[in-house]
């Protein structure tokens, strides 16, 4: 949106592309734009089939003016991930309320009663042209527009009273012919900041939230048309909204002030606009229009549970962090291939300021009050999904190695499913790169209700599981923009490994444990670096001995079990092979019957304490014939110079799987190079899963 800063439309569709090009990471099947047309009160719809190169292709080839221009004016786009409806043309957002673009929307989620209200709303005679349930949110807009009798609800109280019909999650952004130059947006469960950009400082860094005026608001119920007055009720407060706001976007002198607002469901979109930027939180509707931002929230008052950070007055604007540097590919092809790459530095970035070398200590700040709370705690249960829940395997051990504290490691979908029983008297760490994952944050909300200590382990500041936790670490990897997470696994790998290590500062008897550990950190950054000078030969690897293959398995144990699954989801995710990754111990019971001399098999056997017992799993399998690739540690003499071998360089135990994933990381990379698959934008799958 930009009120008092005049754009052509040419600039107004750049820059929605270009925000939507950062954001394919998240969903790249359709995209598509709604903007103002040529006559006043008329949208146009752009809207392609792929990725937004498509949309910007179909937007050159139109005939629209781009060099018409605009004082103010609010647009609106998305890039999917399907959920309801085949990536098609008519189910890509913005979806419309049909015929003509009178109100449009485009949602990140799932309305899961869509189906109820699409039925309700064909019934009253409305038609649908796509299979989304997001159809059915623009559509019921219409209907509660068309309904109330004299035509004069205010944009929020419309967009109040669809959100009140509505179940699931979401985060909305909608505009209509009806309020031209307004833009209304959403959330509940799905992630939604504006940034805001001005000439001139902002003279307070809050913007204030109304929780007053809902009381005189009747539900608007589908079956009976809504009352005047529950749509046209004046939310009592505003008056002392419109005095913060002012405050918040005039210059000095008083008068209004050129303003743009960019809304977006992830920073790295509008990072290159504004650094300035407020996170809305569940249940919040902010209203953009004439220059000012008002946020309204859903729920009276008090009503049912709400975290601190949603029941705050205010939604504080604060200054992103990140630079474009960190969300460019630079010199590299593709962001995986960056983000492997970067671990050196990653690794680095998240021990910075934590770990002191000399001293063999280490202290995570956001921990530090909560210490005593942690060591009475009866379990520490983590919770996570995907590369996440792997970097929790990965640890596990070490972690009730130094803490004797026992821990479970929990895949939060299950969690859920299981209504796993959780007490006050429980830890419940939650682990997430995105901060965004729809499991791990019904999860999170679960063991909130239940009174257990709710720790945070995430990537992206803001975000909201960083908000809702009681307390945790972010891992400050940096954006990692790859579907195929790399980097934010060793460094959440690392992040739990400092705590377990900070738990553990009070026992004596592990003092020499911890510094053999600390002092593996130390070597760790240049030990990676060795690893990725190995990438040529694996490329060789990749191509020549695997690319070919239907399927491989990673076989290890112990320690390396995280290793082997996270591999193997490395290659499953990018080139599309099956790929297991199993337990030697397993191997015995079921996985040995895949093995022959056309099965690929790697092993992992770097030496720790169980390696006598991976030697026999590799005796089981070469007696099969199989001819495995074996993961080693560099001069292991073991190993005849003609076996297929990965050779890493040898540390401590607890930390040789974040250089043994590694090879795995750059193998999955090279098959899906070679088999022409699309690195970063693995088909099917999106970085962050917002929806359950
Ligand atoms: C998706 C991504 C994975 C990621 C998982 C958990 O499946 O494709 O790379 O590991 O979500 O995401 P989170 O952001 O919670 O770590």
């Amino acid at each position: 949106c930009n009120f008092l800063v005049e754009k052509d439309r040419k600039c107004i569709c750049e820059t929605l592309c270009n925000g939507l090009s950062r954001l394919e990471y998240r969903g790249y099947d359709s995209a598509g734009i709604g903007i103002d047309g040529d006559k006043p009160g008329e949208i146009v719809l752009f809207k392609e089939v792929g990725k937004v190169a498509g949309l910007r292709k179909r937007i050159a080839d139109s005939t629209i003016n781009t060099s018409k221009t605009f004082v103010s004016q609010c647009s609106i786009a998305h890039t999917r991930w399907a959920t309801h409806g085949v990536p098609s043309v008519v189910n890509c957002h913005p979806l419309r309320s049909e015929p003509s673009n009178e109100f449009i929307v485009v949602h990140n989620g799932i309305v899961t009663n869509s189906a109820e209200l699409r039925l309700v709303l064909q019934k009253r005679g409305y038609k649908f042209e796509s299979e989304t349930d997001t159809e059915a949110v623009a559509i019921l807009m219409k209907y509660i527009y068309d309904t109330q009798p004299s035509k004069q609800a205010n944009f929020t109280d419309l967009v109040k009273a669809v959100l009140k019909e509505l179940e699931g999650s979401f985060a909305f952004v909608f505009k209509s012919v009806h309020y031209p130059n307004e833009i209304v947006t959403a959330r509940r469960g799905s992630p939604l900041l504006i940034g805001v950009k001005t000439e001139k400082k902002l003279k307070v860094d809050f913007v204030d939230v109304e929780f007053a005026g809902e009381a005189s608001e009747a539900k608007p119920d589908l079956l009976v048309p809504p009352s005047p007055a529950g749509l046209l009720a004046a939310p009592t407060s505003s008056s002392h909204i419109m005095r913060s706001q002012s405050r918040a976007f005039m210059s000095e002198d008083g008068l209004p002030q050129p303003i743009e607002f960019f809304i977006a469901s992830d920073a790295s979109a509008i990072v290159e606009h504004t650094k300035r930027v407020l996170y809305l939180e569940d249940d919040d509707i902010a209203h953009i229009a004439a220059g000012e931002l008002h946020i309204h929230r859903l729920r009276r008052n008090g009503e049912g549970t709400q975290t601190p950070s949603q029941a705050a007055a205010t939604r504080n604007i604060e200054t992103l962090e990140i630079e474009m540097a960190e969300i460019m590919k630079g010199k590299f092809d593709h962001f995986m291939q960056k983000e492997i790459y970067e671990q050196p530095e990653s690794v680095v970035n998240t021990m910075r300021g934590r770990v002191n070398f000399d001293k063999h200590q280490i202290t995570l700040g956001g921990l530090r009050a909560y210490l005593p709370i942690i060591r009475r705690g009866r379990r520490i249960v983590f919770i996570a999904c995907g590369t996440s829940y792997h970097s929790c395997i990965a640890t596990r051990a070490i972690f009730e190695e130094l803490t004797e504290i026992p821990v479970s490691v929990e895949l939060a979908s299950d969690f859920l499913d299981r209504k796993t029983p959780i007490f006050r008297d429980d830890v419940c760490v939650f682990l997430s790169q995105s901060g965004e994952t729809a499991d791990t944050i019904l999860s999170l909300r679960y063991c909130l209700e239940r009174g257990a200590l709710c720790v945070g382990v995430v990537n992206t500041v803001g975000s909201t599981i960083s908000r809702e936790t009681h307390c945790g670490v972010h891992i400050n990897a940096g954006p990692e923009i790859g579907v195929a997470s790399t980097k934010a696994y060793t460094s959440q790998y690392i992040a739990l490994l400092m705590m377990a290590i900070q738990l553990s500062e009070d026992r004596i008897s592990l003092t020499e444990r911890r510094q053999q550990i600390i002092d593996g950190l130390h070597a760790l950054p240049g030990q990676i670096k060795q690893v990725l000078e190995e990438d040529k030969a694996l490329q060789q690897l990749a191509t020549s001995v695997l690319a070919n293959s239907r399927s491989l398995l990673i076989l290890g144990r112990g320690l390396q079990y995280a290793t082997c699954l996270e591999g193997a989801l490395k290659i499953k995710e990018i080139s599309y092979m099956h790929s297991e990754g199993i337990l030697a111990g397993e191997l015995k019971h079921g996985p040995l019957a895949l093995i022959d001399e056309n099965m690929p098999v790697i092993i992992i056997m770097t030496r720790d304490s169980l390696y006598p017992k991976v030697k026999s799993a590799l005796a089981q399998i070469t007696a099969r014939k199989a001819q495995p690739i074996i993961i080693c540690c560099e001069g292991d003499a073991d190993f005849p110079k003609d076996a297929k071998t990965i050779r890493v360089p040898s540390t401590v135990d607890c930390l040789q799987g974040l250089l043994n994933i590694i090879p795995l990381q750059l193998l999955s990379y090279h098959l899906a190079i070679k088999n022409g698959f699309d690195v970063d934008f693995p088909r099917n799958l999106a970085k962050s899963v917002t929806t359950e």
